[in-house]
């Protein structure tokens, strides 16, 4: 390549640059915003999936143990409304019951019922819950734990639903 050829290469190559980098960076937008847009179409319909199996599941019923079997002041470790959900049903009285979701509401550490103190503990973070209404009473847990709806028949205790926690 003689100098002169060199020259021109040279030229036309500073020619074209500036152009090419904006075409790039024009190119580099538009493709990631077209990404953006396919992933969150695509992404829909698994979110209304999932928002319907979650509003199913809360809505079955599952038997947990007879009234009576379980003493005054312990608790029953079961899942619900899936295997993956691990709760505990806690009998606070002669006449009442309490069962909520244990999996902590800070970093989901499971939570114990710990019965000298008549709360509810997480052993991560040092949390703590009503076992009431599962409130927060102490520690990082941003909300309430998830409460577990329970129904009384022929002698029988049933898991009928999960409420949210609001506080
Ligand atoms: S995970 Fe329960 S307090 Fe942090």
């Amino acid at each position: 390549m003689n100098r002169f050829e060199k020259f021109l290469r040279q030229l036309s190559f500073n020619v074209k640059r500036d152009r090419e980098l904006d075409l790039n960076r024009r190119g580099f937008i538009a493709s990631t915003l077209s990404l953006m847009g396919i992933f969150f179409i695509s992404s829909t319909p698994l979110l209304a999936f999932s928002k319907n199996k979650k509003e199913e599941s809360h809505e079955t019923e599952l038997f947990i143990t007879k009234e009576g079997e379980l003493a005054v002041g312990e608790s029953l470790p079961f899942t619900y409304p899936d295997d993956n959900d691990p709760a505990l049903l806690i009998r606070i009285s002669e006449k009442e019951y309490r069962a909520y979701n244990i999996k902590c509401t800070h970093l989901m550490c499971p939570v114990y019922w710990e019965k000298d103190s008549g709360r509810l503990a997480c052993p991560c973070h040092n949390g703590f819950f009503n076992v009431e209404d599962g409130s927060v009473l102490a520690g990082p847990p941003p909300r309430a734990l998830p409460s577990i709806k329970l129904k009384f028949k022929n002698n029988k205790i049933y898991a009928t639903g999960i409420s949210q926690a609001q506080h």
